[in-house]
């Protein structure tokens, strides 16, 4: 069973340390979140998944991790000035600005203007002198960053297609009606994969990179049953896409997207090229007279062809939401009891394992466990906690409130004979287990 609806997950990361509303103390900030203690584990933990999935697994993909002030030319080139922009109505009635598909039926048809383009870049002034002239734009994806260095990656890597770039990093956007928790948001993160292929092996390419990140997903504890293939209809289709697969999941408020697998075709990589007549590109760019490279790649003498691109796009918020859902679950206990249990996958779980002495004032028994504790952290598993309440019940329930999958106490037993006692968070059972033993079980636990 997932979360019944938003408020519960809202609740819980609020009252466990893993989001907070930015600026709260000020009223907030609209669209932007702070993650707290717990948040920032569990997001560092699935980038760190998705890193390993793209850079370590393939040795024909490269990261990089660009700026986010961006030069406006690249904006320029890449259509977003021109093409970023949602159509937003403003109500007389209640002076609110809303998403021309997003307008609440409170708000009368009388009172809506028409329909006005806005554009969702963030600009801001770059040095000393504000009089409009030295402006750049916070990105609004990482993408365009990842196509403008094609060339230096390639040169420096001496990699050939095919090919990939992958990144994560900040992205901004000033929706116009940010809302649903994390779901959409002014500021937040992507993951994004850029992958570049000869043009006609692009539809191969692209149907496999659907197959993997599903696969991906399902990993990070994202079910198949509750995600669905989007086959976006050409009306829908971003300027530089010839097809993109959405995979959408049932979040608490409805089902909508997760991640875009788009296929890019030559268009940005063309779009920010110089000689552009002489590439042979295939899809109708923008005429470039300020770019000062080819970003192609030579196959023959003479000839130069632009790569076509694949991009796996995930946004992080998204991506955590989805995982926080799968895993939030209410269990029904023997004596009417319930209990609060995060089943997330163990490598994700942003502790790993508390380490609990059964007293609280007791030397021996704290010493020990806090000479667990070291010996654990040493491993680089992730975080590992030393959890001294003197309170076992109340520990094991706020362990299994953030999911952490190992709960480990020293008690007395451990002083005669070197062994703890092990607490599986998923199945609520108990057993002994040597001290020198315990790494082991961890590093299997986490490895899945
Ligand atoms: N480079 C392609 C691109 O940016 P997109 O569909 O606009 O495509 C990709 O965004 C992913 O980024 C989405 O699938 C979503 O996960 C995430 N995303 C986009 N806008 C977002 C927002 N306002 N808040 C949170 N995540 C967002």
């Amino acid at each position: 069973m997932t979360a019944k609806n938003m408020d519960e997950l809202v609740a819980l990361c609020k009252r466990r340390g893993f989001i907070f509303q930015s600026s709260e103390i000020y009223g907030g900030i609209q669209g932007v979140y702070d993650f707290g203690p717990l948040g920032v584990e569990l997001k560092n933990n699935i980038k760190k998944a998705w890193w390993e999935a793209m850079v370590y697994e393939n040795d024909n993909i490269e990261g990089l991790d660009s700026s986010i002030l961006t030069n406006p030319l690249v904006l320029k080139y890449s259509g977003h000035e021109d093409t970023f922009t949602d159509p937003m109505i403003d109500c007389k009635s209640c002076n609110l600005r809303f998403r021309a598909d997003q307008v609440p039926d409170k708000c009368k048809p009388e009172d809506l203007t028409e329909p006005r383009q806005f554009n969702l870049m963030f600009k801001t002034n770059v040095g000393p002198v504000e009089d409009g002239s030295n402006y750049a734009y916070l990105r609004p994806e990482t993408a365009q960053q990842i196509f403008i260095n094609f060339k230096n990656v390639l040169d420096s890597t001496s990699k050939t297609v095919p090919f990939g770039i992958a990144q994560i990093g900040k992205a901004f956007r000033n929706e116009i009606t940010p809302r649903n928790f994390i779901f959409r948001v002014r500021e937040f993160e992507q993951m994004e994969l850029e992958y570049f292929v000869l043009a006609g092996d692009d539809d191969k390419a692209h149907d496999s990179w659907v197959q993997k990140r599903v696969e991906w997903w399902e990993k990070q504890g994202v079910p198949i049953e509750s995600i669905e293939l989007y086959d976006v209809p050409s009306e829908e289709l971003a300027h530089y896409s010839k097809k993109t697969i959405d995979i959408m999941y049932k979040f608490p408020h409805g089902v909508e997207e997760l991640e875009g697998i788009a296929n890019r075709t030559d268009f940005d990589l063309g779009s920010h090229s110089k000689k552009q007549d002489n590439l042979k590109i295939k899809s109708s760019v923008r005429i470039n007279s300020h770019s000062n490279s080819k970003l192609a790649i030579q196959i023959k003498p003479e000839e130069w062809t632009v790569p076509y691109v694949i991009e796996p796009s995930a946004g992080v918020e998204r991506a955590f939401l989805a995982i926080l859902n799968e895993a939030y679950k209410l269990e029904q206990l023997d004596g009417g009891k319930t209990r609060t249990v995060l089943n997330l996958k163990p490598h994700l779980s942003p502790v790993k394992a508390a380490i609990i002495p059964l007293k609280k004032n007791n030397n021996d028994i704290v010493k020990k466990a806090r000479e667990v504790k070291k010996n654990l952290q040493k491993l680089g598993l992730g975080r590992i906690i030393f959890e001294n309440t003197g309170n076992i019940g109340k520990s094991y329930r706020k362990h299994d409130e953030i999911g952490t999958p190992a709960c480990i106490t020293v008690d007395f037993e451990t002083l005669e004979d070197d062994t703890v006692t092990l607490r599986d968070r998923d199945t609520m059972s108990q057993k002994r287990l040597k001290i020198k033993n315990l790494a082991n079980h961890l590093v299997n636990l986490i490895a899945g």
